[in-house]
């Protein structure tokens, strides 16, 4: 028979274990050794029944109530180190959000490609096609059908890149113009077209030249087409550019392809500011692509896109835009 002395000696080593048990896994080893199966205090719960009627009922309370004190004990004791288990988890496995991230950069648009498309996108919109001609294009195409003879001074004022042997007339394009003779050469009025594209002259780098450069043309052949329409369309095409608010002005000039021929300024930002070139296509052009100026006329435009983007942005610098610079597309809020 379990004294009742017995039974609080193990009560007691049973809470004194369960007070020292520092982690979840030495209170369940202590509640194996003081509480298990094989405790002292379940094999005296397992003898009761051998006990004498009288006696049985007043060791059961003995034997219960050290059984709900130890029970009560182990509950406790797992409340606080459960508590402690999840405080030291959420320290240890804290996440730092401000680690850079692994993000894959997938590269974005350079800022005179996002011009080009808004370009494109607004004539588009206005029924005009793009159209593409090549970047190593005939000294033909690119001066003689523009009125510019061999002789003619308007072409030595090109500082142009001649492509060896010299018996091939091959050039880098000094300017968009020759696809428009591509254009007249190989459809029928009515046409509207604008022709973006990768240009070329031998001139240094500096803040405002680069060698490799872009222009945007504009051509437009259909009955009727005169210098009032150049005018709506520039001015349209000026205030998608620009804002709004701006507006163009025509300076009379001389461009060898057009005639009347003059130079596009935009007002902006408070002071006028050369933008391009712009004119009537000159009869002579016309012929030269197989279209009947007496059937037809049409306006012709030519813009660089370096510096439409340099004046619409502020940029003092050539190098900004050819060079690379992330830092300088961040600028424009693209996202690399
Ligand atoms: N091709 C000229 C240049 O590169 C720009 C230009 C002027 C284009 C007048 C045109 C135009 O279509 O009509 O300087």
């Amino acid at each position: 028979m379990t004294s009742t002395d017995d039974l609080l000696r193990w009560v007691k080593e049973a809470l004194s274990a369960i007070a020292e048990a520092n982690d979840l896994d030495e209170l369940k080893v202590e509640r194996i050794a003081h509480f298990g199966d094989k405790s002292p205090i379940a094999l005296a719960s397992r003898a009761l029944g051998a006990l004498p009627a009288g006696e049985r009922a007043a060791a059961g309370k003995l034997i219960g109530d050290a059984k709900s004190s130890v029970a009560e004990a182990i509950a406790q004791r797992t409340t606080i180190l459960e508590a402690e288990r999840d405080a030291r988890t959420l320290l240890e496995e804290v996440v730092d959000i401000s680690l850079p991230s692994d993000r894959v950069r997938l590269g974005a648009l350079h800022p005179l490609t996002i011009l080009r498309n808004e370009i494109n996108d607004f004539f588009i919109a206005q029924g005009y096609g793009v159209a593409e001609g090549p970047e190593l294009e005939s000294e033909w195409l690119n001066f003689d059908a523009l009125n510019m003879p061999a002789d003619h001074p308007a072409r030595s004022m090109q500082d142009t890149f001649f492509i060896e042997p010299a018996q091939a007339h091959l050039v880098l394009r000094t300017h968009t113009s020759p696809v428009q003779i591509r254009t007249m050469l190989e459809s029928e009025p009515p046409i509207y077209v604008i022709c973006p594209g990768r240009t070329f002259r031998a001139d240094e780098l500096d803040a405002t030249h680069t060698p490799v450069f872009h222009q945007v043309e504009g051509l437009v052949v259909d009955r009727g087409i005169s210098m009032a329409h150049l005018k709506g369309t520039l001015d349209l095409f000026a205030q998608k550019m620009f804002g709004d608010e701006v507006t163009t002005r025509l300076r009379p000039s001389y461009f060898p392809f057009t005639e009347p021929s003059a130079e596009v300024d935009v007002f902006f930002n408070g002071r006028w500011i050369e933008w391009g070139g712009c004119g009537m296509v000159n009869p002579k052009v016309l012929i030269a692509s197989g279209i009947d100026p007496s059937k037809y006329s049409g306006f012709a435009f030519g813009m660089g896109l370096e510096r439409t983007l340099m004046v619409r942005h502020g940029i003092t610098d050539m190098h900004d835009i050819v060079e690379g610079d992330i830092r300088f597309s961040r600028a424009f809020g693209v996202d690399i």
